[in-house]
């Protein structure tokens, strides 16, 4: 008895939200945009399989990957160290890439092993666990992926005791065209580039249009969500280091794209319309321009509502 999980990208922060919005998403087109885990009861310890499509980047020896470390955990924390798992990933996100690659393998596995062991951990508690894990590899643990790529849709986080997110209403009339350049990029680096402080104005800046955005949300207010889907915290100072996004962001506005920002912490871009022929406009463009010689994609998205499932 085998049983499989699939677990969608992520858009970390969606702009207006550092480390506070993620939102999780599925192409329009039904293409597989997240990693799937397939576990199975086995003859003692832990096996893990890398295959898909992104599996060749990943640390070779699988004792080494995230998923391995959360069976090992796993068996441990129930104290079945005798049961033995057989786990397969199947890498279908890039690594790196600010579509939550890591929350997915992690949110996956955690999810697939909790199915295996019949429910021990809740859904708060499996969520700190995916926090935590999560954090190993990103270098801090924050919930922007994780939540959303879980629970689905926009995602909001609380971090108060109790209650770490909250899903806000969506805009289900929006297209969001995410693109992927190719070149991969470190959550910890990026991080590294944003100043320690800001200014009084900023910070003004930033609770004005989080707040606007989430109002605007619940008040179904398109209009007003977009004028304030600005990220004053991390774009000005992460931009430079993405390849062509300033170029791209201007390109998209020409499009008639109504806003552009980064994908967690980059390098994927998405852009958001409520017409499909702007955003299938916004992606070829994207796909001739965007992307570079190190291979990469763009797929126009709605949110995926339902987030981590069981495919078997
Ligand atoms: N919010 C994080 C960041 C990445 O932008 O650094 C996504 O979890």
């Amino acid at each position: 008895m085998s049983l499989t999980v699939y677990a969608p990208a992520s858009m970390g922060n969606v702009g207006v939200g550092f480390d506070l919005l993620g939102a999780a998403l599925a192409p329009i087109d039904g293409s597989l945009l997240g990693d799937r885990v397939t576990i199975a009861a086995a003859d003692g310890g832990v096996s893990l399989t890398q295959v898909g499509g992104w599996a060749h980047k990943l640390p070779s020896n699988p004792e080494d990957n995230i998923v391995h470390q959360c069976a090992v955990f796993f068996l441990k924390a129930l104290g079945k160290e005798n049961r033995g798992v057989a786990l397969t990933l199947e890498k279908n996100l890039p690594v790196g890439s600010g579509l939550g690659s890591s929350a997915s393998s992690v949110v996956a596995a955690l999810y697939a092993l909790n199915e295996h062991f019949g429910c021990p951990y809740d859904k708060q508690a499996l969520l700190e666990l995916m926090g935590e894990f999560e954090g190993k590899i990103s270098g801090s643990v924050h919930y922007d992926n994780v939540a959303p790529c879980y629970l689905g849709g926009m995602q909001l986080m609380l971090n108060v005791p109790g209650a770490i997110c909250e899903a806000i209403p969506s805009f289900k009339q929006w297209y969001w065209v995410v693109a992927y350049p190719g070149i991969s990029l470190s959550t910890a680096m990026m991080r590294k580039l944003m100043p320690e402080q800001y200014d009084k104005s900023v910070v003004i800046d930033f609770g004005r249009y989080l707040s606007a955005f989430v109002h605007a949300s619940y008040q179904q207010n398109a209009q007003l969500a977009i004028q304030v889907l600005k990220d004053v915290l991390a774009e000005p100072y992460r931009a430079a280091a993405i390849p062509g996004y300033d170029n791209a962001r201007a390109a998209l506005a020409e499009l008639g794209m109504l806003t552009t920002g980064i994908s967690g912490s980059g390098p994927t871009l998405f852009s958001v319309t409520d017409d499909l022929a702007t955003a299938n406009a916004a992606k070829a463009w994207l796909e001739a321009n965007y992307l570079t010689d190190a291979g990469g994609f763009a797929h126009v998205c709605r949110l995926d509502e339902q987030g981590t499932r069981r495919v078997d």
